[in-house]
């Protein structure tokens, strides 16, 4: 298939990207590069430098594919809270223009990154699809409007959708084809890499009295490769089936914000120095997935998720830039 893969330059992207064409796909990458890199394009793949709200462009780059992966967006849960305009233009506005294209060019499959974001505080755990919606922060309201629009995309016009909810996507490329590191990361495990590779002094711990197994956060990484094989399985399916189809994506395992500090110590050799803060505000105990969805419709498991692949093949990231 002819595969558009709108934002196929950022971390995500260039994973999903480089397991469509693993996967005998063609792959077009769609990117502004405002925060996707030129270093995480793949040769075998066409590039198209375009914004996602020059709606001549995204429909141009729509024709003649098969299918679109839409990963195109803001992520930071926290800055979405402070500038929510941001959001609104690059999240809401942003996915409409690629929808309506889709739909324009006749495009009727679509993958979305959606987010965990979409549930809010844990009520129950380890959380599935039924788990009530309800976004505390800005950027998973985005997310969860996106898949409603997607519901109705479905309905009237026979778009069909495979929404992705991802937890903490974390790793690289276990091969180390890809490299490119974030700017200005907020997320755990870049921070800790940071600390590793002395760009910064000490990883803040925001709180070590949580209801958890050493008191520290505990969260659900899924290693990016994971999950870029799960686009693939999801594409499959909702081209199957003819439906679409909303399912979580995680490791299903719960590791603490210690555990991983520990393994990046043993990792990389270096000691990272650990500071106990204050609790981040919004922040819960725990967050861990159910991916029985995954399993039972999509034959989908995470197998690159384990504590010690995803520091190792971050670090291997890490240090080509050291
Ligand atoms: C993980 C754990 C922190 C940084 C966020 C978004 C979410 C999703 C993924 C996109 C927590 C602790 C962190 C640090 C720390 N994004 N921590 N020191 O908050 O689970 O999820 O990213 O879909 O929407 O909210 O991820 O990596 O920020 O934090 O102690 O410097 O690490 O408290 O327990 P989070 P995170």
């Amino acid at each position: 298939m002819n595969i558009l893969v709108v934002g196929g330059a950022g971390y995500i992207g260039s994973h999903v990207a480089r397991e469509f064409l693993d996967s005998g796909h063609q792959v077009t990458v769609f990117d502004n590069l405002s925060t996707g890199m030129r270093e995480n394009l793949f040769a075998e793949a066409r590039f198209v430098e375009g914004d996602i709200h020059d709606y001549p462009a995204i429909l141009k780059a729509m024709r003649g594919a098969d299918a679109v992966v839409h990963l195109a967006a803001a992520k930071a849960a926290g800055e979405s809270m402070v500038k929510p305009e941001k959001y609104s233009v690059q999240n809401l506005c942003g996915s409409v223009n690629i929808l309506n294209a889709a739909v324009e060019a006749g495009v009727l499959r679509l993958v979305f990154s959606s987010s965990a974001a979409t549930y809010g505080e844990p009520k129950y755990l380890p959380m599935d699809e039924k788990h009530p919606t309800e976004p505390e922060n800005y950027y998973g309201f985005t997310k969860l409007e996106i898949e409603r629009i997607l519901a109705w995309y479905d309905k009237l016009k026979g778009l069909r959708f495979a929404a992705l909810r991802y937890f903490n996507a974390a790793g690289y490329d276990p091969r180390g084809r890809i490299s490119g590191l974030e700017r200005n990361p907020a997320n755990l495990i870049p921070v800790i890499m940071e600390a590793a590779m002395g760009m910064r002094p000490s990883v803040q711990v925001f709180g070590d009295d949580y209801d958890t197994k050493d008191g520290t956060g505990v969260r659900d990484y899924v290693h990016v490769s994971d999950l870029a094989r799960g686009h693939v399985a999801a594409l499959e399916w909702i081209s199957r089936e003819d439906r679409s189809l909303v399912v979580n994506l995680g490791s299903d395992a719960g590791l603490s914000v210690l555990e991983l500090i520990e393994e990046a110590r043993r990792v990389t050799g270096k000691p990272i120095k650990a500071e106990i803060v204050a609790r981040r505000p919004g922040d819960p105990a725990s967050s861990y997935a159910s991916s029985a969805l995954a399993k039972r419709l999509l034959g989908w498991e995470a197998r690159d998720s384990d504590l010690g692949t995803l520091i190792s093949s971050t670090w291997a990231a890490y240090k080509k830039h050291a």
